[in-house]
């Protein structure tokens, strides 16, 4: 492990005018300030990092629905009116008027930017797409049935034994050059994913192509023959790939973030955020909803289905509705319904009957009392699965295409954290509710 040296970071944000918020033991009547800081946008933070030390207190929030894990300056959502903000850009504007890479730049560097810096970042992120020959002998140790995420998990946390050149974490160089190898190297090894579960020959990538394009080609092209890449498709990709990128600090991110503070490796981390991805309350959900969808299989279904979301002992969920921060209609749901609607009409498919059901779905279920009740919304996870369906992926590739998309999210976070000066290695505290002390008995004794 490299000794940690000193990062030079960004000016520490205004807290604004002190605030204080009282804590008060009902029981001694003792009673503590605590300051409250104040971000830009958002809630005001009680901040409690000294509440051990003056009160012998921890809090509890075992799923953090009150607690603030890190200050950021990169997203920003506002769950109630249905906001999301990169670097407070809206997702609106960014998915109309920008592109995936002009994205990554703003999440990692801070700003939109300039046409000489777009350009080099780009040349930098399109002569990084290929992976170390030796990677393409590390697929064939897997099953060809393995599930697509399963092999994201071992090939993105091996990069770390092929660059060894930039795993100096406390060198900017070396962050950066780990940060454009990832987002450069991410579709790549998504292809390859792909391509080893058809048992296809992997395509390496083009640098002619723009970086969504060539993800396509990577998929659907094959050496015997040229692939003809329809706009269409290209643009919802990149589309897809915006709308994904950062979600600021959600389970996947948090898991980078805390693996990072260890002094990981940037590699290692993603992996992290990769095996974090994949549950189905997190990126999992967009396979389950068409899972869903082809199981509910017609319109006449869905009271049926309803029913069974509704009832408890059931265990079943409306896959693709609900989110933690958002209790209202998530804004990437929106874009992504507009877009599916586009592509669907370019391909000619004029009824798509997943798309039918899934529009019939979310309109029987936003007039239910049981959703409205409880805030439940489609999420980004309602509609992508449609597109991508649409586009030629298999539902087992739909969270990998979630996790290309989000490494430049979980990148940019890791790099924020990492050149905070006071970074320290994060170590929740709990509430034990285990035995006390007990003496050791030995086996002869016990009963
Ligand atoms: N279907 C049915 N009931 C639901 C659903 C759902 N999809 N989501 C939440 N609820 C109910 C839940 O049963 C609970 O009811 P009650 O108060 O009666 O016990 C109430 O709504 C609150 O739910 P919760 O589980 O406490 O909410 P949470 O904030 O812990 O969970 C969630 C958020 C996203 C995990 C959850 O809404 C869910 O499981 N949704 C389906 C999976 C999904 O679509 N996930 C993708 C999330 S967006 C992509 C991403 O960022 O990863």
């Amino acid at each position: 492990m490299v000794a940690k040296k000193a990062v030079k970071s960004e000016p520490a944000e205004s807290t604004g005018p002190q605030k204080t918020f009282t804590l008060t033991d009902d029981q001694t009547g003792k009673s503590w300030k605590l300051p409250v800081l104040q971000g830009t946008q958002g809630p005001e933070v009680i901040d409690v990092r000294k509440l051990y030390g003056e009160t012998g207190m921890f809090t509890f929030d075992p799923s953090y629905t009150s607690t603030a894990s890190c200050k950021s300056r990169i997203t920003f959502i506002d769950g109630d009116e249905g906001i999301l903000q990169h670097r407070g850009y809206s997702i609106q504007e960014l998915t109309e008027k920008s592109t995936y890479l002009e994205v990554a730049y703003l999440l990692l560097y801070g700003d939109l930017p300039n046409q000489k810096q777009f350009d080099e970042f780009v040349h930098s992120i399109t002569y990084h797409t290929m992976v170390h020959e030796q990677i393409h002998f590390f697929f064939r140790g897997f099953r060809r049935d393995s599930h697509p995420m399963a092999v994201m998990c071992g090939v993105v946390g091996g990069l770390s034994a092929f660059y060894h050149d930039s795993l100096d974490i406390w060198n900017p160089t070396h962050r950066e050059t780990s940060a454009h190898r990832l987002i450069a190297k991410m579709p790549t090894l998504a292809a390859m994913t792909y391509k080893y579960s058809q048992g296809l020959p992997f395509m390496y990538p083009r640098n002619d192509l723009s970086y969504a394009e060539n993800f396509l080609y990577m998929c659907f092209g094959v050496p015997a023959e040229p692939y003809k890449i329809k706009p269409v498709l290209s643009r919802a990709m990149d589309k897809i790939m915006i709308l994904h990128a950062d979600h600021e600090q959600n389970a996947s991110t948090s898991t980078v973030r805390l693996a990072g503070s260890s002094g990981a490796n940037p590699f290692a981390c993603i992996a992290s955020g990769i095996t974090s991805l994949w549950g189905p309350s997190h990126g999992g959900a967009n396979q389950e909803v068409l899972e869903m969808l082809q199981q509910i299989g017609s319109k006449d279904k869905i009271p049926e289905f309803l029913k069974q979301v509704k009832d408890k002992n059931s265990g079943v969920r409306l896959m693709g509705f609900g989110h933690r921060v958002y209790k209202n209609y998530d804004p990437r749901a929106q874009v992504l319904k507009k877009s599916c609607d586009e592509v669907l009409d370019d391909l000619g498919v004029k009824h798509d009957p997943l798309l039918e059901l899934a529009q019939e779905l979310e309109r029987i279920a936003l007039q239910d009392d049981y959703f409205a009740e409880r805030k439940l919304f489609p999420n980004v996870d309602f509609y992508s699965g449609i597109i991508l369906k649409a586009m030629g992926f298999p539902t087992s590739m739909f969270t990998v295409l979630f996790a290309l998309s989000r490494t430049v999210g979980w990148i940019s976070q890791w790099k924020e954290m990492i050149e905070e000066p006071s970074l320290r290695i994060g170590r929740p505290r709990q509430l034990y509710s285990g035995p006390t002390a007990r003496p050791y008995v030995p086996m002869s004794k016990r009963k």
